[in-house]
């Protein structure tokens, strides 16, 4: 209650709290009764550790690392000790790993929002004759919000499921509902993520309409009505009319928010000095989203185009003020058809995200606008401009915010590609896991442009467990690397066998990622969990344990490969920028016949391009789909096989069949049965550390 308290007055009196220190024993995850984040075995992280590092250091770095660990987890040693605070953090709390994860991951990060941090996703070109057109767009989709924010309150959403590796488990839902009562909260140091108590008060009842840079209040519910389609397209035009008026043009405010957190923070607390200036504040934190009706930006709208409009907002000169990144949902509504949503990533995951506008897509496509049917609330009231006291040193601030934000819209490298050759069913029918099976090539793409392997990360979903965000599937493996040089050793006319022997290992690549990927979504991943331990070293107030300092450390958590998969069932796609100033951000959505792929990097790195990445990517992908057709088991594939050097197709599989049972331990097992023993291997694992614990 205290805390509350102590909340309520440090939030100028809105009932707001940071996400973290809510009380989890009332979670609704706890009450769907989802186990708790099992904590792995020091051992068995400590040993994944060295195994995931070893090939991506030199020798000598590895000798010391290896030294390193021995002594962090000798008996009675720190490591230990930090386990068994853990242990009991994870008694103690619904998610043990949530608050070091959400800091790390995002708060106390103090990058710029925009490009680095926050996801969009980009919608179908849409085709506006008219400005009318876009407004008519806009008053559709805030109605699908509004609809799908009643579904929310009234908790009856279907309880996600998962699917894919481990499917059939129900997922937390806690994440959907900071979708429209969060915000972040720029601090000098760290952030904070701001919730709305629901219980304590009444959820907001207005959004925040962006048009030329100025903000104003849309209530959506006036006279305790919800306003109905034709009433939001009524106020959208009046609120187009008075952006567009010029008088009273206010300074784009908004720029600010899309600066370093440090600089914004610093900013907000000058603004805070005014009272007009905190109300207009208060009106967009405490706003359900915004709705950002943007200008037309320029000829061109390719899906690379309208990708970085959505990241950027095409900088001050273009929509790049009409945002405010601060909040978890902005939907973007061009008049030149170039829409999306962007997100602040902190309070939820791209999986959230995407299931939320495709609620909003479809709710478009299949609902009808209702603009003519429909009966208005009669005489609506003009909707409020917030209005702002911009001093001199705001001024001077605002236009370095622009500056910056130039500086990261020149910087941005973005390459989307539908990639058409083939989708995910190509790869199920060779019995691989489609996920891995990219990774895998992406991996490949990578050592194809820069000639080694590095740390890279791919989100897990951990959601399988109470207040689950991610961990990280670490997919650089040995096995992939092996798979990689043989592909890449320079002989071009590989014979059968030689092709035989890359199969070989592009199955064990595919089996190592792929078990990866379970131990990960089980909860059972190293990368959380040796944050863990070093976050509570630090609340302990202990030296930084020697683990954390190594180079090895260091470098397995600079990521120059950032990637993700954000799968969708409507047209659309996502994208994000890259997490290292040297490194690429890779979004991909695989679909049945075809895969999107989001690649970012950043134009003043000497090291990285995207058009290069790409060029490598759809080069890999080919080599490894002709792989799998050379060495196919499949008559129809067999048959079409082309070229001189191929043997019969009977001689090619029984090859296949005694290279795999030499180095396969899932021999002689159909695919189900081989999925099941990993199933049940990991499930075993999960089992026998929670019954430790
Ligand atoms: N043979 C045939 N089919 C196979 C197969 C095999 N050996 N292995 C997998 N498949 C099938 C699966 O059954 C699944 O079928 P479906 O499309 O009918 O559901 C499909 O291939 C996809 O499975 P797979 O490619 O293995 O991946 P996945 O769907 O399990 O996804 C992750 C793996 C890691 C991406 C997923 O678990 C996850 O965590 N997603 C969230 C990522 C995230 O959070 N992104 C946003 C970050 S902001």
């Amino acid at each position: 209650m205290l805390l509350c308290v102590i909340n309520i007055l440090a939030n100028h009196l809105h009932l707001n709290m940071p996400v973290q220190d809510q009380d989890s024993s009332k979670d609704a995850a706890e009450e769907n009764g989802l186990p708790k984040l099992p904590l792995p075995d020091l051992k068995d992280t400590l040993d994944m550790y060295l195994r995931c590092v070893k090939h991506l250091l030199t020798e000598e770095q590895f000798n010391k690392t290896q030294k390193i660990v021995k002594q962090f987890e000798a008996p009675g040693g720190v490591g230990e000790l930090l386990q068994s605070k853990l242990v009991e953090k994870r008694e103690k709390t619904a998610n043990w790993v949530f608050d070091y994860w959400l800091n790390d991951m995002y708060l106390n990060n103090r990058v710029a929002l925009p490009v680095n941090s926050s996801p969009v996703m980009v919608f179908p070109q849409q085709n506006f004759r008219a400005p009318i057109d876009s407004l008519k767009f806009a008053a559709h989709l805030i109605s699908g919000v509004l609809e799908y924010k009643a579904l929310l309150d009234a908790h009856d959403l279907p309880v996600d499921c998962a699917r894919g590796q481990l499917a059939g488990t129900p997922l937390c839902m806690e994440q959907y509902h900071r979708l429209f009562t969060s915000h972040r909260l720029p601090g000098l140091e760290k952030d904070t993520l701001v919730a709305l108590e629901s219980s304590m008060m009444p959820d907001p009842e207005h959004m925040i309409v962006a048009c030329k840079n100025q903000f104003f209040v849309l209530n959506v519910v006036i006279n305790f009505c919800r306003l109905n389609e034709r009433d939001l397209l009524i106020q959208l035009e009046k609120i187009k009319k008075m952006a567009e008026s010029g008088e009273d043009r206010l300074p784009p405010v908004g720029l600010l928010t899309s600066d370093g957190r440090t600089e914004w923070a610093e900013a907000r607390s000058i603004l805070m000095r005014e009272s007009i200036n905190r109300d207009s504040l208060d009106m967009i934190e405490r706003s359900m989203c915004l709705v950002c009706l943007d200008e037309a930006s320029g000829p061109e709208l390719s899906d690379t185009t309208r990708a970085m409009l959505m990241l950027h907002g095409g900088g001050a000169a273009k929509n790049g003020g009409n945002r405010w990144y601060d909040k978890p949902m902005q939907f973007v509504v061009g008049e030149d058809g170039c829409c999306g949503v962007v997100c602040e990533h902190s309070p939820f995951e791209g999986i959230v995200l995407v299931q939320c506008t495709e609620y909003l897509l479809k709710y478009m496509i299949g609902s009808p606008s209702k603009l003519v049917r429909a009966a208005s609330v009669s005489k609506l009231p003009a909707p409020r401009k917030l209005h702002w006291k911009c001093s001199p040193e705001i001024q001077k601030r605002i236009s370095s915010s622009a500056d910056k934000l130039q500086r990261l819209v020149k910087n941005l490298d973005m390459n989307v590609h539908k990639f058409c050759d083939y989708g995910k069913e190509f790869i199920k029918k060779q019995k691989m896991s489609p996920d891995a099976f990219i990774q895998v090539a992406l991996q490949l793409a990578y050592y194809r442009c820069h000639g080694r392997m590095v740390s890279t990360y791919e989100s897990a979903s951990t959601r399988r467990f109470q207040k689950g965000r991610v961990d990280n599937i670490r997919s650089a493996t040995p096995e992939a690397l092996a798979f990689i040089r043989a592909m890449t050793d320079g002989k071009l006319n590989s014979s059968l066998l030689q092709n035989i022997e890359k199969m070989r290992m592009l199955r064990e690549a595919i089996t190592a990622q792929t078990n990866y990927t379970v131990l990960a979504i089980s909860g059972m991943a190293i990368d959380n969990h040796l944050l863990g331990l070093r976050e509570i070293a630090q609340e302990m107030k202990m030296e930084k344990p020697e683990i954390f300092k190594d180079a090895a450390y260091l470098i397995s958590n600079h990521f120059l490969l950032s990637t993700s998969q954000v799968p969708t069932t409507v047209e659309m796609f996502c994208c994000y920028g890259p997490v290292v100033q040297n490194g690429y951000g890779v979004c991909y959505n695989p679909q049945s016949d075809h895969i999107i792929f989001s690649v970012s990097s950043f134009h003043e790195s000497p090291e990285t391009c995207s058009a290069e990445f790409v060029k490598h990517l759809l080069q890999g992908l080919q080599d490894m789909m002709d792989l799998c057709n050379e060495c196919s088991t499949d008559p129809n594939t067999a048959e079409r096989r082309k070229g001189p050097t191929l043997e019969p197709h009977s001689q090619a599989s029984q090859l296949e069949k005694t290279l795999q049972r030499e180095s396969d331990p899932t021999k002689g097992k159909s695919p189900a049965q081989t999925n099941v023993q990993i199933q049940s291997q990991s499930s075993a694992k999960v089992k026998k550390n929670n019954e430790k614990k």
